[in-house]
């Protein structure tokens, strides 16, 4: 019985980029090996934990305005109980709350918590959202009643909950492989903006793995992939070169080419880098250019998908200091 230390806490849960992202064979687990270099960014959720004396509650809003503003820009979207925003569970399949029993379960905490989770991540777009608030719902339980663990331990449990939620407790630069929980820091020459577009389709990392599947992805680089991937994580690199490694999802996106290549053109035209996906999908990226302004970027791009201005970061999480 773990009495809580602390009377809130609250966790920005940052949003991740595959910068490029090759799939390998499937394991007779099920799951794919992978090799991918992650990069934290600045568009994040909000994880606040109370206490609470037994079981745990959790509330879901939506909020169009970036972590850490307010004012009017922050027009609001509530969304209470199962009217969370779209895609995202508030019921006990969402990740937070399957954290939470996790943990609890590891270690023995004897009392509840409510969290409220201010979404600002699109889900189903790669942006490993769900992972951020799993990461964000272990670390910001464990502050909340004062418990130390080792980093191997909380790793560990990160990776019952899905394949990138190690990397979001981790954070920064990663080269991932394995199931993407094998990680190794690396060092980008410096660091990068980015423009983000979201188209309005949306997609389940499992939905895109049994796509991969279908369509027999082409392993022909996969080894040769691996190896330059593991080379390449020795150097200090711009963010574009890891863009080209490509990303084995836009090889197999079927009807959805069309859309896909549009998107890129007009992300091109708005003065954006070889644009990439990120992850499973559907969300595109492109690197802003040192010195070119990103305002002008964002206003030059046309298109009805929603975008997001965001900027690498070095940390995965970030604790929000309380008064
Ligand atoms: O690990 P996570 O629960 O996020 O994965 C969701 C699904 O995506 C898995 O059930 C699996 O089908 C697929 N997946 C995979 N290979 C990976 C990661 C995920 O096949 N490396």
């Amino acid at each position: 019985m773990r009495p809580p230390r602390a009377r809130r806490v609250v966790v920005e849960a940052r949003a991740k980029l595959n910068l490029g992202l090759a799939v390998g064979p499937k394991r007779r687990d099920g799951y794919h090996d992978l090799v991918t270099l992650f990069q934290s960014i600045s568009l994040a959720d909000t994880l606040i934990v109370t206490p609470r004396a037994r079981g745990f509650r959790l509330v879901v809003t939506g909020e169009a305005a970036p972590a850490g503003t307010r004012g009017r820009a922050a027009a609001r979207v509530r969304a209470r109980g199962n009217r969370a925003p779209r895609g995202v569970p508030s019921g006990p399949s969402n990740l937070v709350l399957r954290a939470a029993r996790a943990v609890s379960e590891r270690f023995g905490l004897g009392s509840g918590a409510d969290f409220r989770l201010i979404k600002r991540i699109p889900s189903q777009a790669g942006l490993g959202g769900g992972s951020a608030d799993a990461a964000a719902a272990i670390r910001g339980l464990l502050a909340l009643h004062g418990v130390v663990t080792e980093r191997a331990e909380r790793q560990a449990l990160a990776l019952e909950l899905g394949s990138d939620v190690p990397f979001a407790m981790r954070g920064g630069t990663a080269l991932g492989r394995g199931r993407g929980e094998v990680l190794a820091p690396v060092r980008l020459r410096r660091p990068f903006r980015a423009l983000l577009a979201i188209p309005k389709w949306g997609v389940s990392t499992a939905d895109a793995f049994r796509r991969l599947d279908r369509a027999k992805y082409p392993l022909t680089l996969w080894n040769a992939k691996l190896r330059s991937a593991k080379l390449l994580g020795r150097k200090q690199l711009d963010a574009e070169t890891w863009v080209r490694l490509g990303n084995t999802f836009e090889e197999v996106l079927g009807p959805r080419r069309p859309d896909f290549e549009s998107l890129r053109d007009r992300l091109r035209a708005a003065g954006v880098r070889t644009p990439r996906m990120t992850g499973s999908g559907s969300a595109v990226f492109g690197i802003i250019p040192p010195g070119v302004s990103e305002e002008r970027v964002a206003g030059r791009f046309v298109g009805s998908e929603a975008i997001h201005l965001v900027r690498s970061t070095r940390a995965g999480l970030r604790f929000v200091r309380q008064p």
